[in-house]
């Protein structure tokens, strides 16, 4: 059975200190659980006070990008190297705001992946639909040509390290959250990409999970699809009260996961 994994992803919020003081508070409202792997992804000026707060703790810290080259004349970027000095394990790749913003490609993505990986962080490659694509019929199509261009050259071994982030760009920071019966079928079928390319025992090991307009309310729900391993979670990480229950969705939810 695959673990489940629930990951905030804090985008461009909380200063050093906001983190410092949420990661320390966290850490102690999460320490027995153990029904989930936990992801915080503070800001890149956060992520060295974030992993300090949580040192021996059952949180993991993530970045929110990372750049191919392992350094060079990039303004603004970060390597792989430079996250994980500063304690991150692992990172965030493809969001769709950074496809979005900054214009990146499932080339570039590709790439971020490759030197990720090659630095030993743990990638959480995002995949997802607009609502055009997804109101023209093409969600499919767009999750293929995302999973072939983002995970090109990928070897078993090295698709084995990663996780996959499922969010559809319609449903991100919007309130409206994909039913857990439309979620499940896009992880079905990026399972099923998954599978031809990687073979059943990777596909199977693979752990997706789902984004967009994740809830204290709507976590349940999701985590009962069998196909749904776990929650990125944006607004709702950065309360800790909203994230503490997201993590704690009833475990119960979790042996009755229906298939
Ligand atoms: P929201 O949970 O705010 O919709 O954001 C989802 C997301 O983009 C996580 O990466």
């Amino acid at each position: 059975m695959r673990r489940p994994v629930i990951a905030g992803n804090w985008k461009m919020h909380k200063t050093i200190a906001e983190t410092s003081a949420f990661v320390a508070r966290l850490r102690e409202r999460v320490a027995n659980v153990n029904h989930c792997d936990i992801v915080v992804a503070p800001p890149f000026t956060a992520l060295r006070a974030a992993a300090e707060a949580a040192r021996g703790s059952n949180l993991r810290i993530a970045g929110q990008d990372v750049h191919w080259e392992p350094n060079g004349a990039h303004t603004g970027d970060i390597s792989a190297g430079m996250l994980m000095e500063a304690g991150a394990t692992a990172v965030i790749i493809g969001h769709s705001e950074r496809r979005r913003d900054h214009g990146e490609t499932d080339e570039m993505i590709n790439r971020k992946l490759k030197a990720a990986l090659a630095a030993g962080l743990t990638p959480i490659v995002c995949v997802g639909e607009t609502l055009e694509e997804r109101e023209s019929g093409r969600t499919q199509e767009v999750l293929s040509r995302q999973f072939e261009g983002g995970f090109a050259g990928l070897t078993p071994w090295e698709f084995s390290r990663i996780m996959m982030a499922y969010e559809p760009v319609w449903a991100i920071g919007t309130g409206r959250t994909a039913t857990p019966e439309m979620a499940a079928e896009s992880h079905t079928y990026l399972r099923e990409l998954s599978r031809r390319r990687f073979g059943e025992a990777e596909a199977e090991r693979l752990r997706i999970l789902y984004g967009g307009s994740v809830k204290p309310d709507n976590i349940a729900g999701l985590m009962r699809e069998v196909q749904i391993d776990g929650a990125l979670v944006g607004g709702a990480s950065l309360d800790l009260e909203s994230f503490v229950a997201i993590v704690q969705y009833p475990p119960l939810v979790a042996a009755g996961r229906v298939g």
